[in-house]
């Protein structure tokens, strides 16, 4: 790697090969010609493996030197980001990451059954088959003739592409153009870049109560577990089964929330929203003990500023007690409810 700035640690590299959807191979045949191939790789015991037909291009390869590589575009800049003029600075954020290596036959009926099993496990993990062991019958004979293919991770390199070229105050731009262009890509872009860039103070947008990190990109299902944690005994959702209340979230349009140092979820909110006429807010939940700090306006302000929210005419949501809390963001009340209120934001 030219420039160590773009280095990504092996941990991170890892993760991106594993979840790489396809991994390209690189190699040559043993009259030299160049292969290219696109395979599904899976790392087992310390090297990244694929499997292929017995006899072919892969089979005929082995033994020799070859280059594995997986890329992700985390987003495109374009000039105008940084310069209103000079078509220089457009560029691409992404991270890659190669393994270079020796293409070794795996020969030993357990691991060859243990790398289709990953295989298994990694592109079909709902499973809804009987596990691939050497000696079943079902799969004796095909886990036998299989060829499989491993190289060693010895040689793992990652790179990031993620503007550590760039001075903080010119990054502090990049991030504020990605949330105004405002694409789910881009969206999960801001959070790499601020991961990749940690002395670059959270931008205006971001701004959240000292100790907090503020978030908007999909959820994760661990995410969705602990908000239906923190909204256990919610007087709206009473009823509501939690394997529920963790679907609506994971299916919202929007979600927002806010992590502590330690990276534990602290706050969330969620919203379903067309995009131009109508949104509505649900589940809006701050952990107690981090209850009066201001917590609940900076995610709500975060949501109501969303790509998906912000140019929506009407957002609306219900409430018991906590109109004051959304009357200071510009609800009103729009119409009273049996045991609450619907409030409303016109625009
Ligand atoms: C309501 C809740 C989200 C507020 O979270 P929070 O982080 O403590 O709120 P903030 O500190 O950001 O408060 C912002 C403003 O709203 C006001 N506010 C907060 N909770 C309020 C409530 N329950 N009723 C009326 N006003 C409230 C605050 O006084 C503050 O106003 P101020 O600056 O004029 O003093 C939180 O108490 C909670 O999770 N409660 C249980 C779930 C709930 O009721 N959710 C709302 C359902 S609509």
């Amino acid at each position: 790697m030219r420039r160590e700035q773009y280095r990504m640690d092996r941990a991170r590299a890892l993760a991106l090969l594993q979840r790489a959807p396809v991994v390209h191979l690189a190699t040559t045949t043993p009259d030299g010609a160049p292969v290219l191939k696109t395979v599904h790789g899976v790392v087992v015991d310390d090297a990244l493996c694929f499997h292929g037909a017995p006899a072919g291009e892969k089979s005929e390869s082995l033994g020799r030197a070859a280059v594995l590589g997986a890329e992700e575009i985390v987003a495109e800049i374009p000039s105008y980001f940084v310069d209103p003029e000079r078509a220089c600075p457009a560029t691409t954020y992404y991270e890659s990451v190669q393994v270079h290596g020796v293409l070794e036959e795996v020969t030993d009926l357990d691991a060859k059954a243990r790398v289709l099993g990953a295989l298994m496990s990694r592109f079909q993990p709902e499973g809804g088959h009987v596990p691939i062991t050497a000696d079943h019958p079902m799969y004796k004979s095909a886990v036998k003739g299989i060829l499989i293919v491993r190289v060693s991770l010895e040689r793992l390199d990652g790179k990031g592409k993620l503007g550590q070229n760039r001075k903080p105050e010119e990054l502090a731009l990049i991030l504020l153009r990605l949330w105004e262009r405002g694409t789910p890509a881009d969206l999960a872009a801001i959070e790499r870049v601020r991961e990749a860039n940690p002395s670059v103070p959270p931008p205006a947008f971001l701004a959240a109560p000292d100790g907090v990190q503020l978030h908007m990109c999909r959820l994760t299902a661990a995410d969705a577990a602990r908000a239906a944690d923190l909204l256990e005994g919610a007087y709206w959702n009473a009823g509501v089964s939690r394997e529920t209340i963790e679907r609506s979230h994971l299916g919202a349009t929007v979600w927002v929330g806010a992590r502590d140092q330690r990276g534990r979820l602290i706050a969330s909110a969620r919203a379903n929203s067309d995009g131009a006429k109508h949104a509505w807010i649900y589940d809006v939940i701050v952990d107690p003990e981090w209850r009066g700090r201001g917590l609940a306006r900076a995610v709500l302000r975060l949501l109501l500023a969303h790509p998906a929210i912000r140019h929506v005419r009407n957002v609306r949501l219900g409430t018991r007690d906590a109109q004051r809390l959304y009357q200071g963001l510009g609800f009103v009340v729009e119409a009273p409810r049996p045991h609450g209120w619907d409030l409303l934001l016109s625009r």
